[in-house]
């Protein structure tokens, strides 16, 4: 057969091939067939070498006319079978977008943690700073360094789970107080408030659990005053539970304040009247507080002529209690999520409807 004539037989069988070729791969196939090392076109070029000289170029610009033609075809192909499988996967992974997405659930802030917050915000703005402390601590910061030696019967106030003998899970936050003022060396002034836990050994009922919050306050510089205690009270009330409320002091004892005061709070729900919130009194007990004891200044070397302070406790879980009518206090550590959900905030409920 004539070169010329084989040449345009590849050059059809080739346009026929391509053109059946279904998907890339078969593509991929029919180009080893005619281009590769064995391919057909490939193979054209072997004769070369039993053509006279002068006939050589005009044949190996034939053949490569025939590849060109044969690559052109292919890359049309290449591009056609291209296109249609990007439209395929496009159709199969499209994204019906008028379906309803999954809902998110969503966690609520726990009713103490809200409360602590809230009081933090209140003193961050009066200029205290937030120091935490130990939960597990010696007995020493516990007691002795606030005025409490071995043997002092007001130890019985605050009933202790010790885990060595001079290690104790703290009874109250008071600890934080004495660490602080011993770091400070003799240098006021100090204006703190140490949020946490403590652990008192008692019994659990609907007011009491062995594992409770408090916030201590301390303030310590020259000429601090009982008024300067009251003013700060009077304003965390107000803050607390409302413009109107106002503050009772009542004597009391603590043996790390002299003078020493429980602090009432005008009831929020009678406004004073009677009522079985405030117990038909008029007042709510909210926190326990005092002029830092000299002793206490002095063990942690201060000088307590130079310096004074006040200090309180109070506690966020009584306070939540009475801000949100929470009637026992193993609530807020069953961790029950329908109680703790009953908390969520205004924007936390936005959210609810959230979803991805
Ligand atoms: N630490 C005391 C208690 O837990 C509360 C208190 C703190 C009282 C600071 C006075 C001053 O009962």
């Amino acid at each position: 057969m004539e070169q010329t004539e084989v040449m345009s037989k590849i050059v059809q069988q080739a346009h026929i091939d391509i053109n059946e070729a279904a998907d890339e791969k078969a593509l991929q196939d029919v180009k080893v067939k005619y281009l590769g090392k064995k391919g057909s076109v490939t193979g054209l070029m072997k004769h070369m070498k039993d053509l006279p000289k002068e006939e050589k170029p005009a044949y190996g610009q034939k053949v490569n006319e025939v590849r060109q033609q044969i690559e052109k075809e292919i890359a049309e192909r290449q591009e056609v079978l291209e296109t249609e499988r990007l439209n395929k996967q496009l159709e199969a992974e499209s994204i019906d977008v008028t379906l309803p997405g999954r809902q998110i659930k969503l966690g609520a802030k726990h009713p103490l943690t809200r409360t602590i917050e809230e009081i933090e915000d209140l003193f961050l703005g009066l200029g205290y700073e937030i120091v935490n402390g130990y939960e597990v601590e010696q007995d020493y910061y516990n007691f002795e360094a606030l005025n409490l030696p071995k043997s002092h019967p007001a130890r019985d106030m605050q009933d202790s789970f010790y885990i060595e003998d001079e290690i104790l899970m703290r009874t109250h936050t008071s600890p934080v107080q004495a660490r602080t003022l011993e770091k400070k060396k003799g240098k006021g002034p100090v204006k703190i408030i140490c949020p946490g836990k403590v652990y008192r050994r008692d019994s659990d009922d609907a007011t009491h659990s062995h594992q409770f919050t408090q916030i201590e306050g301390l303030v310590v510089a020259e000429n601090i005053k009982m008024s300067d205690l009251k003013g700060t009270l009077e304003l965390v009330a107000k803050a607390l539970f409302g413009e109107e409320r106002e503050i009772r002091l009542r004597p009391s004892y603590f043996p790390f304040t002299e003078p020493s005061v429980e602090v009432d709070v005008s009831c929020f729900k009678c406004g004073g009247e009677g009522c079985n919130v405030c117990k038909q009194s008029g007042w709510i007990e909210i926190l326990g507080s005092g002029m830092v004891h000299p002793n206490v200044l002095e063990m942690a070397g201060f000088d307590s002529n130079k310096y004074t302070g006040f200090a309180f406790g109070m506690g966020p879980d009584r306070i939540a209690m009475l801000k949100y009518g929470i009637e026992d206090i193993r609530h807020f550590y069953t961790n029950d999520v329908r109680f703790l959900e009953q908390f969520k905030s205004v924007e936390d409920r936005g959210d609810e409807n959230a979803r991805i």
